[in-house]
């Protein structure tokens, strides 16, 4: 089975996106950008308090005129103090609730993705967004962008501070700009790639792990384990070349940078010794200009560093995004399906990269008749089971219900009239109750027994050791396959739609427990159309009609007798399997 990769944004998306963010919370931006700007303000009295107290001494001066320098000097600590509490205190807030908005979001967006989309999608991809990309932004929101927004308006602020000591002694730190400028767009330029390259380095990882554990028997069975380790030697060599590069990068990058912190503080010192000496700066405008650039290496080395985790926070916002690009597959139109009449028209089907695996499927249901698919594995049962569901849209040809387009259907109006049974279910975490009663919240008591009964799973239900309210899932009960398989057929029972697809839904049961699993599901379904994906031929038997699928076509039409008689396929698979 081919996977189809999950689109990732552009960088002009995650701008937009960014912008969007930025603009929205506009308020709160500017309120942090205010109270870190004063307390970066009040950090600046400083080094110009004893710049100016240094000429004054040179000048000659009192006591008390020292001593009123010391009581400013604290004063602007502790309002500094005071402001930066504040200013911490609204950035984690600010921080929090972006993260909750980015939780949701993606949340929202992975809930709403396209069914067939999430069929198709490498798992591996999916839970890596939901996991490590959710976990950067969310760190990237919460400490990258308020640090980032401090160090920069520091970095005005100091700066400004340097061109009121004097003009000419602010010149020689303008040498740090071209310096920081050639290594970090050198660095930009490359860490990009690189850090796309490590993300999907670790879903391939990442896939190669969650496919290794659930196979495991297979790989056992088949003697397949050091093939499996070459593959995850593979996949651990590209992590480790990928996260080695994007090490490289970082290092020669932060040695230029360390380099160009350096440089401007000896320019201004011996600019400023030369201006002195012309008598074009006072001392005190040397020294208050000098400790100014050495403040200056502070905000800008937290900008340059945030940045490095605000490239990684955008490179996983972009796939955190890409989750949305995906068109979505339904265009629900309002319209009501006039009757409960399923068909299919012409049909064809094709998986991404695939063969054509469906030509031309044609299939009208009567309501309320028993329709079982046969056929050999892999001639597209499962497929045309999805497609019949509005899993899958045709790639040609329409099915319809009461003559509306499935696609046409929202997916809640879809699912109130079909549903897909199939073994691909889940057991989420919590009680027996709430797994069976996902379908129909509120559901009753006896509503609940009736439908776990109507599946065969009334005794060990009731034989659980909290019963209905047993923890069930991860870290509860464990369920077997079996049981999981007749809850999920027990939500169907409480679903109700009128039409249902069952593929292959009994076939991790045992025989017996199969056989009276499927006459309960017989009398509960009564009424309903049901199309039964069939692995074993009594299904088939019992139904109203039977199509024999083969190689993507109805080959056979007709029920068990007609079938029989026209001695065709199913006539030798009948044979086959009765052993006669
Ligand atoms: N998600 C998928 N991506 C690509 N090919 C698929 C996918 N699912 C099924 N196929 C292919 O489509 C064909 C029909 O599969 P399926 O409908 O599952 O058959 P059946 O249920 O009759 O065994 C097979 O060749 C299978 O390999
Ligand atoms: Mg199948």
């Amino acid at each position: 089975m081919s996977h189809t990769a999950l689109p990732v944004a552009d960088a002009a998306e995650v701008r937009r996106h960014g912008l969007d963010l930025a603009r929205r919370h506009a308020r709160d931006l500017g309120w942090m950008l205010s109270l870190h700007g004063l307390a970066a303000a009040c950090g600046l009295v400083a080094p110009w308090l004893i710049g100016s107290l240094l000429d004054e001494v040179v000048r000659g001066t009192t006591a008390t005129t020292v001593n009123l320098f010391g009581l400013g000097l604290v004063t602007s600590l502790v309002a500094q103090s005071a402001l930066t509490y504040w200013a911490v205190r609204r950035s984690c807030r600010f921080g929090e609730r972006i993260t909750a908005e980015v939780r949701e979001d993606f949340v929202d967006r992975v809930v709403g993705l396209p069914l067939s989309t999430v069929e198709d999608a490498e798992p591996g991809d999916l839970v890596t967004r939901a996991s490590r990309d959710t976990d950067a932004l969310t760190n990237t929101v919460r400490y990258a962008v308020p640090e980032m927004l401090i160090a920069l308006a520091t970095c005005l602020f100091t700066f400004g501070a340097l061109l009121l000591v004097g003009p000419l002694t602010a010149l020689p730190s303008l040498v740090v700009i071209p310096l920081l400028w050639s290594s970090t767009r050198w660095y930009l330029r490359r860490s990009g790639p690189g850090y796309r390259r490590r993300g999907a380095s670790y879903v391939a990882l990442g896939d190669t792990l969650a496919e290794t554990v659930p196979g495991a028997r297979t790989v056992e069975a088949l003697g397949l384990r050091s093939w499996r380790r070459d593959v995850l030697d593979r996949d651990l060599a590209e992590a480790y070349q990928a996260e080695r590069h994007t090490m490289w990068l970082r290092s020669s990058w932060y040695l230029a940078v360390e380099f160009s912190y350096v440089v401007p503080v000896v320019a201004t010192l011996v600019v400023g010794g030369v201006l002195h000496a012309n008598g074009l700066a006072t001392l005190g405008q040397v020294v208050a200009a000098t400790l100014y650039v050495r403040q200056l290496i502070f905000p800008l080395d937290d900008v340059l560093s945030w940045m490095d985790e605000v490239q990684i926070g955008s490179a996983s916002l972009a796939r955190v995004l890409g989750v949305s690009k995906l068109p979505p597959d339904r265009e629900p139109s309002g319209e009501q399906p006039r009757g409960e009449r399923l068909t299919a028209r012409a049909v064809t089907y094709t998986y991404e990269g695939g063969n054509r695996v469906l030509h031309g499927v044609d299939l009208d249901l009567t309501p309320g008749e028993r329709l079982a698919v046969v056929g050999p594995s892999g001639s597209g049962k499962s497929t045309l089971g999805k497609l019949l569901a509005g899993i899958y849209e045709p790639e040609s040809g329409v099915v319809e219900l009461g003559g509306v387009r499935l696609v046409r259907l929202g997916e809640q109006e879809l699912r109130r009239h079909i549903a897909l049974v199939s073994q691909d279910h889940h057991i989420f975490r919590g009680t027996l109750r709430e797994n069976l009663t996902l379908a129909k919240p509120g559901t009753g008591e006896a509503e609940a027994r009736r439908a776990l009964d109507a599946v065969g799973a009334a005794a060990w239900a009731a034989a659980l050791p909290d019963g209905l309210d047993t923890l069930v899932g991860s870290g509860g009960h464990d369920l077997t396959a079996a049981q999981a398989q007749q809850v999920a057929l027990g939500r169907l029972v409480l679903a109700d739609p009128h039409t249902v697809v069952l593929d292959e839904a009994t076939a991790l049961l045992d025989p017996a427990t199969a056989r009276h699993t499927e006459q309960a599901l017989a009398a509960v379904l009564g009424e309903r159309t049901v199309i039964a994906i069939a692995h074993r031929l009594h299904t088939a038997r019992d139904a109203d009609r039977i199509a024999v699928l083969e190689d993507g076509r109805i080959t056979e039409l007709g029920n068990h007798h007609e079938l029989l008689a026209a001695n065709g396929a199913y006539a030798a698979l009948w044979r086959t399997w009765h052993g006669d």
